[in-house]
């Protein structure tokens, strides 16, 4: 659908809504006043394999918006969620449902590298902001970066390449790499390769099921028998559960080391059992980072939610700051396109992971810790890279 079908189709739908649809017709930016809400649309997965993912987002980011006062520069806000079933081909029309009909003042999503992308070309249409709390389709943040999309996350390579460097120092010679058919998974696997191959590894055979499969067997019997040093995988949610598991029943675990992003572990690790003990992964957060603001965040995690936090709810959290931070240096006005850059460009969270900024293509530049769960906990083994940032390859933000 062109940019100009999508907005008559919105129209069309929007059709029946009478007085209602009229009255969103009234501008409601800044021009009216500081009391107007600020509506921030969440496009982000409720449903799927990456529900849980989207859930912890969305709960953190709120919790450290209430925080912070519950106001973003001033302003009440208006949150209207949708769910985008981590669906590509269903990617445009949910964030023009967003920006167009709903006419959301930011759109912040989501965790699917392919519905990322399909948004910020919305985004892009629209001249509306995006913010990424997740999702880390390099493009992004290379030849496709653009001024108003920001990424409070990482991107795809980020967290894959200093994983290589811990393989090869653990004497590892040769790899199998099996990832989901999807950008995240290709870029991931291509972080491992840079720094593996770099340093002399081998990649003898990539596997690739397809997004979201878990039939994961046909691909364990190909690894059992090619006998790789090492496997380096990128799954997440509950299929990263499903493969820890399969992989240990397929007696694998305990003859060849398992290595992947820490996407692998985080959030599912506990419910995997023993099937996780001994997984190395990097990542740019760890459970157990000793900082006053990490323990904080974890127990008032917690509290409100019942759950334990992980990757996802930091980068939530970091979100909430991203926007409190930016917003009130323009005192609400989302309108000020260049202040808002500005104070965004210039921006330094203080994170549950460290104390992060962003790179010259919107980007966190973030230190990345290797991790391995042991006697049922995912412990922080050290730093495998100190301030990484995604190279940017590309990006002049024309
Ligand atoms: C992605 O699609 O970019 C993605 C999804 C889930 C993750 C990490 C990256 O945990």
């Amino acid at each position: 659908m062109t940019a100009h079908n999508r907005r008559r189709f919105i129209k069309q739908a929007g059709a029946g809504m009478g007085l209602a649809a009229a009255a969103s017709f009234v501008p409601t930016r800044f021009a009216i006043g500081q009391k107007a809400k600020i509506k921030l649309g969440l496009m982000l997965p409720y449903s799927g394999t990456y529900a849980a993912l989207g859930h912890n987002i969305t709960d953190a980011m709120k919790m450290r918006i209430n925080e912070g006062g519950g106001k973003l520069g001033g302003r009440e806000i208006e949150y209207v969620q949708l769910d985008d079933e981590s669906a590509p081909p269903k990617g445009k029309d949910n964030a023009s449902r967003l920006l167009v009909r709903d006419k959301c003042d930011i759109l912040v999503g989501t965790v699917h590298s392919g519905v990322a992308l399909a948004m910020a070309q919305v985004a892009k249409e629209e001249n509306k902001f995006l913010v990424i709390p997740n999702a880390g389709a390099v493009d992004l943040t290379r030849k496709n970066c653009s001024a108003k999309l920001f990424r409070t996350s990482f991107s795809n390579w980020q967290p894959a390449f200093p994983c290589g460097d811990v393989a090869l120092k653990d004497g590892h010679k040769t790899a199998v790499i099996m990832t989901w058919k999807y950008p995240a998974g290709f870029e991931s696997a291509q972080g491992f390769k840079d720094s593996f191959t770099k340093g002399g590894g081998k990649i003898i055979k990539e596997i690739l099921p397809d997004f979201p499969s878990v039939e994961f067997q046909a691909g364990l019997t190909e690894i059992a028998a090619l006998k790789p040093d090492c496997v380096y995988v990128f799954f997440a949610g509950a299929g990263a559960l499903k493969f820890m598991k399969d992989y240990d029943a397929a007696g694998l675990k305990a003859r060849i080391q398992l290595y992947g992003p820490g996407f692998l572990t985080d959030g599912v690790y506990k419910q995997a059992g023993s099937a996780a003990e001994g997984i190395k992964t990097t990542l740019h957060y760890a459970d157990d980072i000793d900082t006053p603001i990490n323990k904080k965040f974890r127990a008032a995690f917690k509290d409100q939610t019942k759950r334990d936090a992980d990757v996802y709810a930091v980068q939530g959290y970091d979100t909430g700051t991203f926007l409190l931070q930016g917003l009130a240096a323009v005192q609400g006005d989302v309108g000020a396109d260049k202040a808002l850059i500005k104070a965004w460009e210039g921006i330094k969270i203080d994170s549950p992971r460290g104390t992060f900024t962003l790179s010259k293509s919107h980007e966190p530049i973030q230190d990345i810790y290797l991790r391995q769960v042991y006697s049922g906990d995912e412990k922080l083994l050290g730093i495998a890279h100190k301030a990484l940032a995604d190279p940017g390859t590309g990006c002049t933000m024309a």
